[in-house]
């Protein structure tokens, strides 16, 4: 039976649709304590669907963007991953310097059809600063970026992409002097 509800929560009146399964006389139970009780186990299977979820997506390397969990002590899957930036931590504002992103810098990552880098990408903070996009086996994931910044907010950050184990990134401080 389909039925409408109109309750009140915070002073406020509040339509409420749902079915509702009639229950027997004698179980004495109200229409009201009904639909307390549905609420109730609806939002326990809402609260334990969202941890599942969360516990899911800590698992799926493909959902959000990688990072080591212990950057003291980074597992093998990890080292292979992790975008290492080489630049200097402070530079002369308008002035060109080179950056350098390297995958696979702290333990080879494989370069072949099934398994490459697909690209990398170069931040500061949120925002753009370069992109390089890579081939298996005959390009190596290194970017060379020649970038000058007249201010800097934040760290140089570099993603990069695996077609096996998704998106990682690895950060580097930088200043803007002069
Ligand atoms: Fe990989």
């Amino acid at each position: 039976m389909l039925k409408l509800v109109i309750r009140r929560s915070y002073g406020r009146p509040v339509c409420v649709v749902g079915w509702l399964v009639p229950e027997p006389a004698w179980s004495g139970r109200t229409t009201g304590r009904m639909i307390d009780d549905e609420w109730r186990t609806r939002k326990e299977v809402v609260k334990m669907t969202a941890r599942e979820e969360k516990a899911k997506c800590e698992e799926d390397l493909f959902c959000g963007v990688n990072r080591p969990k212990d950057p003291d002590n980074m597992t093998d899957l990890e080292k292979k991953h992790i975008p290492v930036i080489t630049a200097p931590t402070s530079v002369k504002k308008g002035e060109c310097f080179e950056v350098t992103v390297e995958v696979g810098k702290l333990l080879a990552h494989p370069n072949e059809t099934g398994h490459f880098i697909q690209f990398v990408e170069l931040y500061l903070d949120d925002t753009y600063l370069a992109r390089m996009d890579f081939t298996a086996k005959t390009t190596c994931p290194t970017m060379k970026a020649c970038v000058a910044l007249d201010h800097a907010h934040g760290k140089l950050r570099a993603f990069e992409r695996c077609n096996l184990h998704g998106t990682w990134v690895g950060e580097a401080p930088i200043e803007v002097t002069g």
